[in-house]
């Protein structure tokens, strides 16, 4: 089994997902993770989009639990597969999916209200290429992600953290490259975007570094629509930076 094959145990069952790990003595563990717990209200309209869609299109945590749990199973199917991390209110999600009808896009987002959202959106787009998970993408990406597995990768906006102390939860950090790229099929573009110049910067050192990969700074990816955390960016006067790398072919 290679470095980032999926880890399971011998029995087949998959670790904990991040918050239900226990230490020795029953204790729960401290991680550091990419994302904070923001509320979980959901509004009117929310609520609805919820009740009328997330049966369909948002998979319960508890079942990627189940050993025999995968992927492109969800789909019933067999398509390329994308995988989204963040995806917040589904605006690039939906628009990204709906322009790749043979494709299926995972999308991954913790945070419920966004997630209702985003399944309003796919509701009123009329899609049915597009899953959500609000399992922690980083666990995700290790133990539900085949290696070689995806035809593209979009994190776009990551949370930037951006008070030095906070800087060990950014998302993209060496090892988080080694995984992501590991998951990417040979020729694959793992798509990013942020309106943080320091984290920008701190992207191409790291995927730069990333043997797997080759690319760097790119213009800004046309097909990628304005979302609400590119126009706050935007009005405080913060550049937008895109990056795209391909996973190098094996030699
Ligand atoms: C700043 S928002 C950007 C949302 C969206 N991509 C956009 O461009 O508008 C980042 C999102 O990533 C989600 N997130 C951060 N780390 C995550 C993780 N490890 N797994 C799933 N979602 C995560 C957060 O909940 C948040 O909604």
């Amino acid at each position: 089994m290679s470095e980032h094959a999926p880890h399971q145990q011998p029995d087949g069952v998959r670790p904990a997902r991040p918050h239900h790990k226990l230490t020795g003595d029953g204790r729960r563990m401290r991680e550091v993770l990419t994302y904070s717990r923001r509320g979980s209200r959901f509004t009117p309209r929310q609520q609805q989009a919820w009740d009328a869609y997330a049966e369909r299109w948002w998979v319960p945590d508890e079942a990627v639990d189940d050993p025999g749990f995968a992927l492109p199973a969800l789909f019933g199917r067999v398509a390329p597969l994308i995988v989204e991390i963040g995806s917040g209110i589904g605006e690039s999600t939906v628009a990204l999916a709906a322009a790749r009808p043979d494709h299926d896009v995972v999308a991954f987002e913790v945070w419920r209200p966004g997630v209702a959202d985003t399944l309003g959106r796919i509701g009123e787009a009329g899609l049915s290429n597009v899953r959500l998970l609000s399992v922690d993408a980083v666990w995700s990406m290790a133990h539900l992600v085949e290696p070689e597995s995806l035809a593209a990768l979009w994190v776009f906006f990551p949370d930037p953290w951006h008070k030095t102390k906070h800087h060990k939860r950014r998302l993209v950090t060496p090892d988080f490259a080694r995984l992501a790229a590991s998951r990417l099929a040979p020729g694959a573009t793992w798509r990013l975007a942020t309106d943080w110049a320091d984290y920008a910067e701190q992207m191409v050192e790291v995927l730069d570094a990333e043997p797997l990969l080759e690319g760097g700074v790119v213009e800004r990816w046309a097909e990628r629509p304005v979302t609400k955390f590119e126009r706050k960016g935007i009005a405080a006067g913060r550049a937008i930076t895109d990056l795209a790398y391909r996973r190098r072919a094996p030699a």
